[in-house]
């Protein structure tokens, strides 16, 4: 019993993820700066905060820089606990891979035209980005 219990034990060692000790919440941590600072962006962009250029332009980096962090922390095996990851990022990685390239792209073009006083452009490329967001909440996270 001792021995089956022990070989048990060393084969979760094993199994264990060798990344970031807690993937689930090191993504969801990431995520909520999102939230911040692509929220910060929306009462811009509806007018609830006044626009300031430099400002904008400064989370839109910001944005730019978080977009690149998340993906990293979508190990195989950690669609399993508290998480509203779809198994399908797992089993459609080209699908999950082109959703992430999408959404850099409209980061980087967004972090870009916030530079300009082209507030149409600005307000069109935001728009785009949200759609990113969206489209792959709706492919690849539970409500
Ligand atoms: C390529 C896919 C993808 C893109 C693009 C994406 N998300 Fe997500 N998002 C996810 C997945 C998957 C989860 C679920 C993570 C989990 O529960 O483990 C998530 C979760 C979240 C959460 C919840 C975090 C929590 O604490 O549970 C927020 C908020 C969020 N995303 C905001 C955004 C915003 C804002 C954008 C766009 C600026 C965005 N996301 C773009 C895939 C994406």
């Amino acid at each position: 019993m001792k021995k089956v219990l022990i070989a048990a034990l060393s084969c979760l060692t094993l199994l264990s993820p060798a990344f970031a000790a807690d993937p689930i919440a090191a993504r969801k941590d990431v995520f909520e700066q999102y939230k911040k600072t692509f929220g910060a962006m929306g009462k811009t962009m509806k007018g609830e905060t006044p626009y300031s250029k430099n400002e904008f332009a400064k989370l839109a980096a910001h944005l730019d820089e978080l977009a690149q962090l998340p993906w990293q922390h979508f190990p195989q095996g950690s669609d399993k606990g508290k998480t509203e990851a779809r198994p399908e990022i797992w089993s459609k990685p080209d699908a999950w891979k082109t959703a992430i390239s999408d959404h850099k792209a409209a980061t980087a073009k967004l972090k870009q035209v916030a530079t300009t006083d082209d507030m149409a452009a600005i307000k069109a490329q935001f728009g785009a980005t949200q759609q990113t967001c969206k489209a792959c909440h709706k492919s690849f996270r539970n409500d």
